[in-house]
């Protein structure tokens, strides 16, 4: 099967990306990762790129005059790599419409709740537990959604329940989404890899 050009754009630890690496060298999903790219020269993100001998890029937006100097070098980058999908992994900046457009359904977000509930503006990391634990719901989990203009809104790919305990912490909720997203955000980059998406409107349909 053909491998699926992966650029996954990481802020932080990168524990879905290690995730997603891992999977690819067990070969349980047919893709492979060309660039990672950081705003943060410091995310142990892009060490663990070097790892894995993945070319790994900080591109921060204070590395150019304008915003559209950035896209430019951005879609370049893309480009020359051949990307097929954009995967955002703990990305912590907006990208700009023009950059959006140029990956019209192929570009990837996880987010730890159940879209479109607990998310928007201020809606990451522990604040999404917190929230969710403040307002009494029984299940969260994680969602996998195309990236579309609006933050937190683009067509949804696929979710998983994680339910609410009486005796969760923000904290302990959280890393018992990780785990799931660790498992989903593979499972999404495999359906784009076998060219199972169809995309209509605001629906992803799932081909047999
Ligand atoms: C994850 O919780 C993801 O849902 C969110 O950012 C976090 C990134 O974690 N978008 P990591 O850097 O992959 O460990």
């Amino acid at each position: 099967m053909k491998k699926i050009k992966l650029a996954v754009l990481a802020s932080g630890g990168g524990t879905n990306l290690q995730a997603i690496i891992d999977k690819i060298e067990s070969g349980k999903l047919s893709a492979e990762i060309r660039v990672v790219i950081s705003n943060n020269s410091k995310a142990f993100a892009l060490e663990r790129a070097r790892k894995h001998n993945i070319k790994d890029v900080h591109l921060s937006h204070k590395m150019f005059e304008t915003k559209d100097k950035f896209d430019e070098k951005l879609l370049e980058i893309l480009k020359e790599n051949k990307i097929d999908l954009v995967v955002l992994a703990g990305y912590m900046k907006i990208l700009s419409p023009k950059v959006i457009r140029a990956y019209k359904n192929r570009m990837i977000n996880i987010h730890p709740a159940l879209l479109p509930h607990f998310g928007g503006t201020g809606m990451y990391g522990i604040h999404v537990h917190e929230a969710v634990i403040k307002s009494g719901v029984k299940v969260t989990g994680v969602t996998v959604h195309l990236v579309d203009e609006i933050y937190d809104h683009g067509a949804i790919i696929i979710q998983k329940c994680v339910p609410v305990e009486d005796s969760d912490t923000p904290e302990s909720l959280a890393e018992r989404v990780l785990k799931v997203e660790h498992q989903l955000y593979s499972e999404a980059i495999g359906l784009f890899a076998e060219e199972k998406i169809e995309v209509k409107g605001n629906r992803v349909y799932i081909k047999k």
